[in-house]
């Protein structure tokens, strides 16, 4: 498959269904390149790969070190970064920080949590030649201060904002915007309410496209599993056989063979 362009992206809204998926190293973004039309290099990382509890401790150098990674192996895919927490909270900080991405990585765009607050930040960003991805609705990084992940859209006030967001978001320049756990309805009416893809998990299926963390849909991640996920492999299975097979063969002199040996 051909790596799909930001126009490729914006166009895509009403003609083409967009899938994302996440990847945190060489070894899996080479595994999804070329398959899916988006890699995202997420700082569900720091609770994935490192085991933290949210993603409030993913750095900027750890976010740029497993998209250095993530670009080498995805380079027929579209990257994305996410700014991990704290690192835009004010438009200089922002570029600064986003231009050490772009010119330590080679992604293709950032992400940045926040709707209509933040909208300032995206508009700079945009103006001096990010790309950027919103992202509104559950946000991650407000986990401590909305203390807990909670479902959005469910009371008139918060439809209204969320549609809000989106567009304040799009007018800031955004090319497009995850939509993370909100009531499938509002989803449907947030991607009817802007011209860009919007980009749904736990959003419904009447959105532009939908992202998955690639441990959570391949079945590594055994710490819990989201109403939302649909898994496709029991990775996590998969590799403990795989392992015991291993222990099993090396306690029974049943490995290395002869074809396996010098
Ligand atoms: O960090 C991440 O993996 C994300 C997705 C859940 C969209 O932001």
């Amino acid at each position: 498959m051909k790596k799909i362009s930001i126009n490729g992206i914006k166009a895509s809204k009403n003609y083409k269904v967009l899938s994302m998926i996440t990847a945190y190293d060489y070894l899996f973004a080479k595994l999804f390149d070329g398959i899916v039309d988006i890699v995202l290099v997420g700082d569900s990382l720091n609770m994935s790969c490192n085991g933290k509890a949210d993603t409030l401790s993913a750095s900027l150098e750890v976010m740029i070190y497993h998209s250095k990674a993530v670009a080498k192996g995805a380079e027929n895919s579209f990257i994305v970064c996410d700014m991990p927490f704290g690192t835009y909270t004010n438009r200089e900080e922002a570029l600064k920080n986003s231009i050490r991405v772009y010119q330590e990585t080679g992604v293709d765009a950032v992400k940045i949590e926040g709707g209509e607050s933040r909208a300032d930040i995206i508009r700079y960003l945009t103006q001096n030649s990010i790309a950027v991805m919103g992202h509104i609705g559950l946000m991650p990084q407000f986990v401590r201060s909305e203390g807990g992940y909670k479902v959005k859209g469910k009371t008139e006030q918060e439809r209204e904002q969320l549609i809000k967001d989106a567009i304040a978001v799009e007018e800031a320049g955004a090319f497009a915007i995850v939509v993370e756990g909100v009531k499938s309805d509002i989803a449907k009416a947030i991607a009817q309410s802007v011209k860009i893809p919007i980009i749904g998990i736990g959003a419904g299926n009447e959105v532009d496209g939908q992202v998955l963390v690639w441990s959570d849909m391949l079945g590594f991640f055994e710490d819990f599993k989201p109403k939302f996920v649909r898994e496709y492999l029991n990775g996590a299975e998969l590799v403990k056989e795989s392992v015991k097979k291993f222990v099993t063969d090396v306690e029974n002199r049943d490995f290395p063979s002869e074809k396996e040996s010098y």
